[in-house]
């Protein structure tokens, strides 16, 4: 392939995921031939002094106090947008208007009449535009995609999903400020339904087509916290847990849980799908593991396939060690950026999109919705 094109790279933001993506710009070009390269350009955030250190750390040229100036560059071909939820909708619509190139964290938006302004922006606009639901990237699941898709599971009867963690059990955890913008419901528009159900609904989506409708519960079990910016006591206004039964559009019935209240659980992202001749399920913590169990297999040997997902033969693992060597967390956010950029300006562009990433926030408006009114929401 000819040498890539540079893609002048603008992120804001230089938290957790601010981190994660610019990890995955340094290193995606010595792993994939990619018709563009990212440069990284310039980092932006609020705080000059911490901003100029994140930049100083990972090698971006320059920096902005305000991600307005950013967008107004004219060397800055692609925005990532790594900031809390309720920043999304306006940076991503100016960015559109810019003409920017924009990659977007999820959820996309705070709810689904925000993610509908900014799905018509970059429909206007032209841009190219991604989600970065990163799960769908661990070779693991990409797998479990490829045996669906090949017809290995035949009629699919049950989804089941959970996210754990148990962070936020203790009353002394504020809401709000910068390390804990997830508990205040204006920063993050919901609780684990928007932060963590959002990344098993867009797998579920893509694993097993649109979810037609909900029937929820959800749960806030410290009803006031104080608030890091003001120091006042204040209401609680995300779900701390929810869970939800579904019915899909192929007919299965799914199940899904998530909470921050589970002692012991810190990232446990499990899925589990059945077929009529095939199961397949994945868990984060062992995240280069897909378990599969064919029905189909003799039965003196049948019995469920742990497979170490390392070979050059399955998804992505070509690109990296030799067989048997695994591969971890960060590298779902190089596969990501390797995918956008193969895909950029073709007919079929990398998922999620904004419109994919939208179907995820109906599911979720209709969780809450449903957890309100008690009674099934359709989406
Ligand atoms: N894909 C994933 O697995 C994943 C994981 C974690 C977070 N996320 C998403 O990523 C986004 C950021 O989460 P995080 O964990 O990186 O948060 P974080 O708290 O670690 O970082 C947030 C960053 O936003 C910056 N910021 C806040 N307001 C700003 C403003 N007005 N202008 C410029 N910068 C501003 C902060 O300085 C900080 O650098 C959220 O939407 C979250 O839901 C996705």
């Amino acid at each position: 392939m000819s040498d890539p094109k540079p893609l002048n790279i603008g992120m804001i933001g230089y938290g957790f995921m601010g981190r994660a993506h610019t990890n995955a710009y340094c290193k995606v070009n010595h792993f994939f031939d990619l018709p563009y390269k990212p440069v990284l350009k310039a980092a932006c955030a609020r705080n000059e002094e911490k901003i100029k250190e994140f930049a100083n750390n990972w090698g971006y040229e320059s920096t902005e106090t305000d991600w307005r100036k950013l967008l107004e560059r004219d060397d800055i071909d692609a925005v990532d947008i790594c900031v809390p939820n309720n920043l999304h909708h306006e940076i991503a619509i100016a960015a559109a208007e810019a003409g920017k190139w924009i990659m977007c964290e999820k959820p996309l938006a705070m709810n689904v009449a925000e993610g509908e302004e900014m799905c018509a922006a970059v429909e206007k606009a032209g841009v190219p535009n991604l989600v970065w639901y990163n799960y769908r990237r661990c070779p693991a699941v990409t797998l479990a995609k490829q045996l669906i898709d090949e017809g290995r599971l035949g009629r699919v009867f049950h989804y089941r999903s959970q996210f754990l963690q148990d962070w936020t059990i203790s009353e002394e955890v504020p809401q709000g400020g910068a390390g804990t913008w997830r508990l205040d419901v204006e920063a993050a528009g919901s609780g684990v339904t928007g932060d963590l159900l959002a990344h098993c609904i867009d797998t579920a989506i893509w694993l097993n087509g649109p979810i037609a409708s909900v029937t929820a519960m959800t749960e806030t079990f410290v009803k006031e916290r104080v608030h890091a910016e003001t120091g006042e006591k204040t209401p609680v206004g995300i779900d701390d847990a929810a869970a939800f039964l579904a019915r899909f559009a192929n007919g299965s019935l799914a199940i899904f849980e998530s909470t921050r209240y589970a002692r012991g659980h810190k990232a446990l992202y499990t899925l589990e799908v059945n077929g009529e001749k095939a199961s397949l399920s994945w868990d984060l913590h062992d995240l280069h593991r897909l378990q599969y169990f064919d029905h189909g297999d003799d039965s003196v040997v049948r019995g469920w396939r742990n497979i170490h997902v390392s070979d050059g033969d399955q998804p992505y693992m070509g690109n990296w060690w030799v067989p048997g060597l695994q591969i971890g967390y960060e590298h779902s956010f190089v596969h990501t950026v390797a995918d956008f950029l193969t895909h950029v300006g073709t007919d079929s562009p990398a998922g999620p999109t904004f419109q994919d990433a939208l179907e995820t926030q109906k599911v979720c408006d209709a969780i809450l919705a449903s957890a309100k009114s008690g009674s099934w929401s359709n989406i």
